[in-house]
């Protein structure tokens, strides 16, 4: 992985990012008098945003920071300008870079650096040569005097978790099964600090929890139930705020089998919100931020093997509503409905899911942004969105009308797990709210946790989608 540091003093050798403004002053750091001039003039007569040029032992960039009315987008911008020089410094086979903020603009230096760590993650593990694949970049230097070094570090654990997650959606189904990833979030709890505890399924089978077993029918492997929990010394809320990820680990359709090629071959990625929630509690450990957090992730595959479930089969959840089961393929809100039932136990303050939930959400909207509702408070829902901003893992809201409640009523049971042909995001949704009896916000991250084309810092495949917004939130409200 990339290592991100703060530096106390410029190694002039190193290929350097300069972070400026229009009229920044560039002297000092070891450009010539022609040098400079020739920066003047792209900069002023010929309007340009960014330069490069190379000197004999290193390449110099100068990277404006293009102003934005909201902040939001300002960092943003330089997040993608990031990337774009990312590409510049791989092909040039560059090692090492230093961001140097000049005009001292601390936030906008820190976005820099994390579109340029993002766009640095690789997924090399299968590839036999994996040397000659691998990006040349192995660290960036932050210098600033007005970079606080805690702010670096921060960076650096949000990097890394968030590639972490990156991996996990990533990982291919014929290694990652349930078990699996109970054994990575295992490993990731040693590493940044956090406890884990997995049901197995005889566990799964006495607490009965029947939609998670339901959908492990059709499957060979067993389901996993995993809690993660991380609870400093002194924290900030005394109820927890618990997290549910979706974690299925390849979901066919079952029963209700998806076509192939076009909606079966990315679904390695429906435990992208596992993998999301895993990250997060990861980077607020290992950060030591002072907030109980638990992430919960029912995990299972969805196949239509020997004993599956089939449409009509009515399935009694683990808090005993029971569900008229009529598609195969809305599994994930059958397995995330036992696990939002079992947070109650904690009496949480907050619970938040994420989710590869439904195609509607992609339709609603696209790659561009996370689709939310829930039952949280106004302030609490403004917060999140702040979050969403400030890390451009742009939240939008959906209605959450009673009417949509009449879409998922059966007449033989409590409720079918699907809706009509509309609003499909807002009816999984609903499923959901069903089990829930404290504040809940539902993120259907189906859109954003996967790409099928790299976008900027975004890279193609798992994205790691939520665990930036979670960490601002967490970060700065608690
Ligand atoms: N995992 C899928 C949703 C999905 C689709 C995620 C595309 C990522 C990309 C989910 O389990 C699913 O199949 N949802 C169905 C629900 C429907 C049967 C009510 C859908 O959205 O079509
Ligand atoms: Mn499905
Ligand atoms: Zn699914």
């Amino acid at each position: 992985m990339t290592t991100i540091s703060k530096i106390s003093s410029i190694n002039n050798s190193q290929s350097v990012v300069l972070l400026c403004e229009k009229t920044s002053n560039l002297d000092n750091y070891g450009l010539s008098k022609q040098e400079t001039e020739f920066l003047k003039r792209e900069i002023n007569e010929r309007e340009k945003k960014y330069v490069c040029f190379n000197q004999l032992n290193r390449y110099v960039f100068v990277q404006l920071i293009d102003a934005k009315p909201e902040k939001y987008k300002t960092l943003e911008g330089l997040r993608k300008a990031a990337s774009g020089i990312h590409n510049m410094l791989v092909q040039l086979k560059a090692e090492a870079i230093t961001v140097i903020d000049v005009a001292g603009n601390a936030p906008e230096t820190i976005a820099f650096t994390e579109g340029l760590a993002l766009s640095n993650y690789q997924f090399l593990k299968y590839k036999k040569d994996k040397e000659k694949e691998k990006f040349s970049l192995k660290s960036i230097s932050v210098y600033g005097k007005g970079i606080n070094p805690k702010h670096v570090e921060e960076l650096q654990i949000l990097c890394d978790a968030v590639n972490i997650s990156r991996t996990l959606v990533n990982e291919p189904p014929n290694f990652l099964t349930a078990i699996q990833l109970s054994k990575e979030f295992q490993k990731m709890g040693k590493e940044a600090g956090f406890n884990v505890e997995v049901f197995n399924k005889s566990k799964i089978n006495s607490l009965k929890m029947g939609g998670l077993l339901a959908v492990n029918l059709g499957s060979i492997d067993p389901p996993t139930f995993t809690i993660m929990e991380y609870k400093p010394s002194k924290p900030t809320n005394k109820k927890p705020v618990v997290l549910v990820g979706k974690g299925v680990v390849y979901d066919t359709g079952g029963l209700s089998l998806k076509p192939t090629p076009n909606s079966m071959d990315m679904m390695k990625c429906d435990m992208a919100g596992a993998a999301t929630v895993a990250g997060a509690i990861y980077a607020i450990a290992k950060a030591k931020l002072p907030v109980h957090v638990i992430a919960l992730v029912p995990a299972t595959d969805n196949r239509p093997g020997g004993n599956a479930y089939v449409p009509g089969d009515v399935i009694t959840m683990y808090n005993g509503l029971t569900v008229e089961m009529l598609n195969a393929d809305a599994e994930g809100r059958m397995i995330l409905a036992d696990a939002l039932a079992y947070a109650q136990k904690y009496d949480p303050m907050l619970v938040m899911d994420f989710a590869t939930l439904t195609g509607a959400a992609i339709a609603a909207v696209g790659m561009s942004g996370i689709v939310t509702m829930g039952t949280a408070d106004e302030r609490t829902k403004n917060k999140l969105k702040a979050s969403g901003d400030n890390t451009f893992e742009r939240l939008a809201e959906m209605p959450f009308w009673d009417d949509y409640d009449e879409l998922i009523k059966s007449d033989i049971a409590d409720m079918k797990n699907i809706g009509g042909p509309y609003a499909g995001a807002i009816t999984a949704g609903k499923f959901l709210g069903r089990y829930v009896n404290y504040p809940w916000m539902h993120f259907d991250i189906a859109g954003p946790a996967f790409l099928t084309a790299k976008d900027a810092y975004r890279p193609k495949g798992g994205t790691g989608v939520g665990i930036r917004m979670l960490y601002d939130y967490f970060r700065n409200n608690f």
